[in-house]
């Protein structure tokens, strides 16, 4: 009897024990930089001489490793590894394929502290954002493999005199996960592991910026005993090998999360039917945000402060889900954004192996796309706070505000993916709801309100796919919060739901005459 779903606690850094078991861990995964890390293809390892070097984004000087790159000849290899896998692999039981899925969540586990140190250094996560990845990438296993054990069995339908029917799922065959820097394990894992488990096999891309992690996460599926060619790893440049997978005929599903521009372009490459293509490919694209919270009339101050400073900077506002818009009563503005002003300064920015709030953002082409959004912002709006940048060791901009913003304003409409956020006065709560959906994104958005009428008519009017009341707009939580959004933010299939494996299944039905 598998035990009930329950998402996996956060460490608590500020015991002595713990701060002290991380410290060592970022000590022994240091001791393995510099290493050169192969594609995996029907679980033979593939050493290309074309490499991604990886850097930390802290410290642009220190080389974690190289990464080979796959090129078409390998997508292809990788297709046939994965069609002769899905073979076998789609016959395993629901329960054989679950208990393999828990034996790889206990695996990481064990060793937690090791995978969010290498998080610490290759995307720059503080401690705990590191550690609150890890813990996501366990949370998606352990829902998934449950999740599938629900579904296995199909679901009722009506029988009749004389006639017996069933409604069941059988996967699909061999598919595609393209996944980003700013989860690099729990989106990674989650969208490889989804796929997986509902009997199908995967071409895994990882991010270039965070491959390391990914490849960690290969040797996991290794020793867990999940058989070769069911995860394929073929990390490389998308313009080499990104339409490639995405239009070939064998690819049955795109499992996609990243920007807009990007996933757009998937979504219409995947749309075309190929020769030699007999279904339709399924694309799943979970793409930008341009989260807003609203601060009512009658909020609590500190309540919206704080929601707004957290869901802004935390990760340096690298979350589709950060919020970059506060759209706030006039009455309680300029109170709003002064205490706002003043949690920000609180927030440490550097090298986060110090444990610092907030580390470097990702690479150079973020830092200076921030850089330019904060530019714009000056001109468009007031400075209020932060707006200083400094790329000389690593690429760390601090935490900006910007009040007085038309709600048109660029950078109140155009998704930054750094720590901004601007500040736009309403008169009511209706201008606010307005304000809130004049952006073609939906995907999370906050309401700090003390009027219940205010939230009723928030939960209906707001446009976005996850909404939250007295919070920040961040931090969901696997099988708590299903995932995802409305408009140009996705196809809300809402990740770590009851629904999400539906994506990775043909729907039968069998009717037997007896
Ligand atoms: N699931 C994350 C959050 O809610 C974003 O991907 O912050």
């Amino acid at each position: 009897m598998v035990t009930p779903y329950k998402a996996e606690p956060a460490t608590d850094f500020t015991v002595e024990s713990n701060k002290q078991a991380f410290q060592e861990a970022l000590k022994q995964v240091k001791e393995q930089f510099g290493g050169d890390y192969p594609l995996i293809i029907g679980g033979k390892e593939v050493m290309t001489d074309d490499k991604t070097t990886v850097i930390n984004p802290a410290n642009k000087e220190q080389v974690l490793g190289n990464v080979s790159k796959a090129k078409p000849e390998h997508i292809e290899q990788a297709l046939e590894a994965g069609e002769a896998a899905f073979e076998s692999w789609s016959t395993w039981s629901a329960k054989e394929r679950a208990d393999l899925l828990l034996r790889i969540a206990a695996i990481i586990r064990r060793r937690k502290h090791e995978f969010s140190a290498l998080m610490v250094y290759e995307a720059g996560k503080p401690w705990n954002e590191a550690d609150g990845d890890t813990n996501e990438a366990i949370d998606f296993i352990e829902y998934y493999a449950r999740s599938w054990m629900d579904l296995a069995d199909g679901k009722p339908t009506l029988d009749r005199e004389g006639e017996s029917n069933k409604y069941f799922y059988q996967p699909m065959g061999v598919g595609v996960t393209i996944s980003p820097w700013n989860f690099p394990f729990a989106i990674m894992a989650g969208t490889t592991i989804a796929p997986v488990v509902a009997g199908n096999s995967v071409l895994l891309k990882p991010s270039g910026d965070t491959p390391i992690i990914a490849y960690k996460f290969m040797e996991v599926l290794k020793e867990a005993g999940l058989p070769d060619g069911v995860v394929n790893f073929v990390p490389g440049s998308s313009r080499d090998i990104g339409d490639y997978m995405v239009e070939h005929h064998k690819t049955h599903f795109i499992t996609f999360t990243g920007s807009k521009s990007v996933g757009l372009h998937i979504t219409e490459k995947a749309a075309k039917v190929q020769e030699g293509q007999h279904f339709l490919k399924r694309t799943i694209s979970e793409m930008g945000g341009k989260d807003t919270i609203i601060v009512d009339k009658d909020a609590d101050i500190e309540v919206a402060a704080e929601s707004i400073v957290h869901s802004a900077f935390g990760f340096s506002g690298q979350k589709c889900s950060a919020c970059s818009r506060a759209v706030v009563h006039e009455d309680v503005h300029d109170e709003v954004l002064a205490r706002s002003i003043e949690l920000a300064k609180e927030l440490t920015v550097g090298d986060t192996t110090e444990n610092t709030y907030m580390g470097p953002v990702v690479n150079q082409n973020q830092f200076d796309r921030i850089k330019d959004y904060i530019e714009t912002g000056k001109k468009e709006g007031k400075l209020e706070f932060g707006g200083e940048t400094d790329d000389s060791t690593g690429f760390f901009v601090h935490p900006t505000i910007f009040s007085d913003l038309d709600p048109e304003a660029v950078i109140m409409q155009e998704e930054i993916f750094g720590p901004v956020v601007g500040f736009t006065k309403v008169k009511d709560f209706d201008e606010a709801l307005k304000v809130a959906n004049n952006t073609e994104y939906g995907l999370t958005g906050a309401v700090i309100t003390n009027t219940r009428e205010h939230w009723h008519l928030a939960c209906r009017k707001f446009d976005v796919g996850n909404l939250y009341l007295n919070r920040g707009c961040t931090a969901a939580v696997v099988g708590y919060h299903p995932f995802g959004g409305f408009k140009l933010s996705g196809t809300d299939q809402k990740t770590g739901s009851p629904d999400y494996l539906l994506n990775f299944v043909n729907q039968k039905v069998v009717s037997e005459m007896f």
